[in-house]
């Protein structure tokens, strides 16, 4: 059965009028069935396709998961499945597509292949793919088989957004970092004692599950691994299993710890430092944890850690998981301090912060994003809040910081 969305096949004159707004009301169709493929597509981009003809929708479909087909060949073949090999065709269709198809073999044929097969008139591309095997390619052959190809500028928010993660993972080599907290009233993630079970409530910490069901990996900091020896694995399911991984500069996991003790079962990656003690490391490796030295973190100071002209750990730690586990997005769970570290270094792009009805005050009780914080409020990253929702008796806020895309 064809992708289709309720709102799509309104009535004509209920549709906008002029061409742009046509587009864009296409185009955020596209999105829509694009972002069905979260959590099950990475590293492959989230993609949606609908096929337009004459105002009226003729099918849409996206790209469901990795390995399988991609948008275009799914709404091609979704018309199909509904028309039969007599019904109406794509001939002369406008196709809106999320991200410039894609001209090379990969793990699927080329789209552009699918859609100069199927006479298409027009594709309109939401932004073209910043990835160097297609990278404006994909629209060259489709122009060259004379197809009317139209990039949206400046590129279609809504892609911009759903894209976000593939795109810096492409052309900056570094993962979509996710940071998430949850805390009181007055600010505080944690007692000053050290206890934060629980601050949110059941609801909000399904809802954090879920999360953690479509990310490569969960981090957190070694302080947070033993105070809360938490267990990070998905228990509301979802698409993925994150590796978990404790910054942990001493490898002073615990083989006793529900990482260490279920590391066999989900992955467990312990990052730390050149000089931790080889006996440590011995012992966490015996009870299946992966370890990884980096070279910029020093068990005796982690403040002080880089040297000079070298990569900063946590950005050590990021590349490392996009090459060797091709990571998308991340989720940082905690404490502050690791928070802050990634804060300080520009290294957050969406946060998720779960505000429950508690107050826990004390001057030394942990809060969100230590570390040295702006100077300036005037001088704090450009957010957007994206969703806000009410969990039982906690409010979830989820935004994001806008991104460098270039047009937009
Ligand atoms: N409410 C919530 O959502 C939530 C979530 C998580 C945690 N918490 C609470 O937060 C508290 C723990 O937070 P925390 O701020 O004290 O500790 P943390 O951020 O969990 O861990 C900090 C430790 O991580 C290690 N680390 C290694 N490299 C680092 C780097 N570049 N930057 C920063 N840290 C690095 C350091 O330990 P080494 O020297 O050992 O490497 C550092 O002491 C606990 O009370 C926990 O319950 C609350």
């Amino acid at each position: 059965m064809p992708q289709e969305s309720e709102n799509a096949n309104q009535p004509i004159d209920a549709q906008p009028h002029d061409a742009q707004s046509i587009d864009a009301h296409w185009m955020e169709l596209a999105c829509q069935q694009a972002r069905l493929g979260e959590g099950s597509v990475e590293p492959n981009p989230m993609v949606g396709c609908v096929l337009v003809r004459d105002g009226q929708l003729l099918a849409s479909g996206f790209h469901a998961r990795y390995g399988g087909p991609h948008a275009e060949r799914v709404a091609l073949a979704n018309l199909a499945s509904v028309t039969g090999p007599t019904g109406q065709t794509a001939r002369g269709a406008t196709a809106y597509v999320t991200l410039e198809p894609c001209c090379h073999y990969g793990q699927t044929p080329p789209c552009t292949d699918a859609l100069i097969e199927a006479q298409v008139a027009r594709v309109c591309c939401a932004i073209s793919d910043p990835f160097p095997q297609v990278q404006g390619k994909g629209i060259d052959q489709l122009r060259a088989a004379g197809i009317q190809v139209d990039v949206m500028s400046p590129p279609y928010a809504g892609a911009v957004e759903l894209l976000a993660p593939y795109w810096k993972r492409v052309t900056e080599r570094l993962p979509y970092v996710i940071a998430k907290w949850a805390m009181s009233l007055d600010g505080k993630m944690a007692t000053r004692t050290g206890d934060s079970r629980w601050i949110s409530g059941p609801e909000s910490r399904v809802h954090a599950h879920r999360t953690r069901g479509r990310v490569d990996a969960i981090i957190v900091g070694s302080r947070t691994a033993r105070l809360d020896d938490p267990l990070l694995t998905a228990r509301q399911g979802g698409p993925r299993t994150p590796l978990r991984v404790v910054v942990d500069s001493q490898a002073s996991l615990s083989c006793e710890s529900q990482l260490a003790r279920t590391a066999r079962e989900s992955p467990v990656l312990v990052w730390t430092a050149a000089n931790a003690d080889p006996g440590r490391i011995e012992a966490l490796r015996a009870c299946g944890c992966r370890v990884q030295q980096s070279t910029s973190l020093d068990s005796t100071n982690v403040e002080a850690a880089a040297g000079v002209g070298e990569e900063d750990t946590l950005v050590q730690l990021l590349r490392y998981l996009v090459d060797e586990y091709r990571a998308t997005n991340v989720l940082c769970e905690g404490g502050g301090q690791l928070l802050g570290a990634l804060f300080d270094r520009q290294l957050i792009d969406e946060v998720h912060v779960y505000v429950a009805p508690k107050l826990i005050g004390g001057q030394s009780a942990t809060v969100p994003c230590l570390g040295l914080g702006m100077e300036l409020v005037a001088l704090g990253p450009p957010l957007k809040v994206i969703e806000r929702l009410t969990l039982g008796e906690d409010t979830f806020v989820r935004a994001r910081r806008r991104h460098d895309v270039p047009g937009l």
